[in-house]
C-alpha cells in the first residue's frame, strides 16, 4: 500500500461503522464467512442492502456464485468473532455456534441483527465487488452493537438529549425529573431487587433476616455486634430477636452460647444459594443489554458512590 493509499484509508476510517459477518456456502456446501464493515442499507421498497468484498478475498468465488448471503450485525461482545472472520487462516467456523438457514447458508447463533438476503446485483467497484442483496427475512436482538472506527473497535453510546442535561431538581417547586440521579439509583435498586425480595418474603423471611443471611454468606462466623455494625447502612440492623428467629428456623447457628460467633447452617446456606442464583440470573438478563464498557463504568460508578456515601464495600466483594 502506498503512503497516499494509507492516508486515504485512515481518512475513510473516520467514518464509524458497525461490524458484520457475512456468510454463505461454497460449491461443496461448506460454510464461508467474512468480516465486513462495508455493509449499508440501500432501499426500503424493495428492501435492499449492500456490502463490498475485496476481489482478492478467498471467499469471493462462493459469494459470486451462491445466490445469497446472511449478514450478521455483531454485538459489542463479539470482537473475537469479528477477528476470527477477518483472518484467512484455519477453519473460521471451528468452535463457532451456528445453524443452517433454508438456503443452507450459516446463521450464527448470536447477533444484534440478522438479514437473510438473495443476491440481487453484483457491481464492479475497483478492487472490490459490490454485492446488493434483497432482504428476504430479518431478526433483531436487543444487544449493544460493536462499532469500528479509526481501525479500532468501539462501543456506541447514545448522546444525552439537551433536556436531559437541564436542571433535574427544582427546590422551589419541590419537583424533580426522571433524570434525578438519586431517584434513578433508588428506582433501579427497588426494581432490580423486587423479584428476589418477593421470593424471600414468600419464604417467610424479613428484609433484616435476608440481609443477615447475605452478610453471613460472605463471612463465616461473626459476632452479633459485628453483624449489626456491618448492616447499619441498611437501616435494618438485626437485633437479638432476629438472631433468635433465624436460629429457630435453623438458618444460623451460634457457637458456644450467647456470646459466640454466628454462622450459617447448611439449611441457611442452601436458602441463600437459591436466592443468590435467582439474583445472578436477573443480573445476566440485565447486563446483556449493556456493552462491556458500560458495565465496567457502572461497576466503578456504583462502587464510588458506595464509598463516598459512607459505607465501605465489604472486602470480599
Ligand atoms: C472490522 C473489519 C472490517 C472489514 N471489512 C471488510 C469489508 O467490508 N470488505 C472486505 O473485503 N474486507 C473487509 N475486512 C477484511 C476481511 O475480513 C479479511 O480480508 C478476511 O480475511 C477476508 O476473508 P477471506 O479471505 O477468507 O475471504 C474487514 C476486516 C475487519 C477486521
Amino acid at each position: 500500500m502506498t503512503t497516499d493509499q494509507k492516508e486515504l484509508r485512515n481518512a475513510l476510517g473516520q467514518f464509524a461503522t458497525g461490524v458484520t459477518v457475512v456468510t454463505t456456502s461454497d460449491e461443496g456446501k461448506e460454510p464461508v464467512g467474512v468480516t465486513a464493515s462495508s455493509f449499508n442499507s440501500v432501499s426500503l421498497d424493495p428492501p435492499l442492502v449492500l456490502w463490498s468484498l475485496s476481489k482478492t478475498a478467498k471467499s469471493m468465488p462462493a459469494f459470486e456464485t451462491s445466490g445469497g448471503f446472511n449478514v450478521h450485525i455483531l454485538a459489542s461482545h463479539q470482537t473475537d468473532i469479528s477477528n476470527r472472520f477477518a483472518s484467512s487462516e484455519g477453519n473460521k467456523f471451528d468452535g463457532v455456534d451456528f445453524s443452517a438457514c433454508d438456503m443452507g447458508f450459516p446463521v450464527l447463533n448470536e447477533y444484534a441483527a440478522l438479514f437473510r438476503c438473495k443476491t440481487h446485483y453484483q457491481y464492479e467497484g475497483g478492487d472490490h465487488i459490490i454485492f446488493v442483496g434483497e432482504v428476504v427475512e430479518y431478526q433483531t436482538n436487543p444487544l449493544p452493537v460493536l462499532i469500528f472506527h479509526g481501525g479500532k473497535y468501539a462501543d456506541a453510546r447514545p448522546k444525552l438529549k439537551k433536556e436531559d442535561a437541564d436542571e433535574v431538581v427544582d427546590l422551589h417547586s419541590g419537583k424533580f425529573t426522571e433524570n434525578y440521579l438519586l431517584y434513578l439509583i433508588s428506582r433501579a435498586h427497588f426494581q432490580t431487587s423486587l423479584p428476589v425480595r418477593q421470593s424471600y418474603i414468600g419464604q417467610g423471611l424479613s428484609d433484616q433476616e435476608f440481609f443477615c443471611l447475605s452478610l453471613l454468606s460472605m463471612n463465616g462466623g461473626l459476632s452479633t455486634e459485628v453483624i449489626s455494625d456491618r448492616l447499619a447502612h441498611t437501616g435494618h440492623a438485626p437485633d437479638n430477636e432476629i438472631f433468635e428467629r433465624l436460629a429457630r428456623k435453623n438458618l444460623i447457628t451460634q457457637e458456644g452460647g450467647d456470646k459466640g460467633d454466628i454462622s450459617l447452617t447448611e439449611t441457611g446456606q442452601g436458602v441463600f444459594i437459591e436466592l443468590l442464583a435467582q439474583s445472578k440470573a436477573l443480573e445476566e438478563q440485565l447486563t446483556k443489554h449493556f456493552s462491556e464498557d458500560e458495565i465496567d463504568t457502572a461497576v466503578r460508578f456504583m462502587k464510588k458512590i458506595v464509598d463516598i456515601s459512607g459505607s465501605e464495600i465489604p472486602e470480599l466483594w
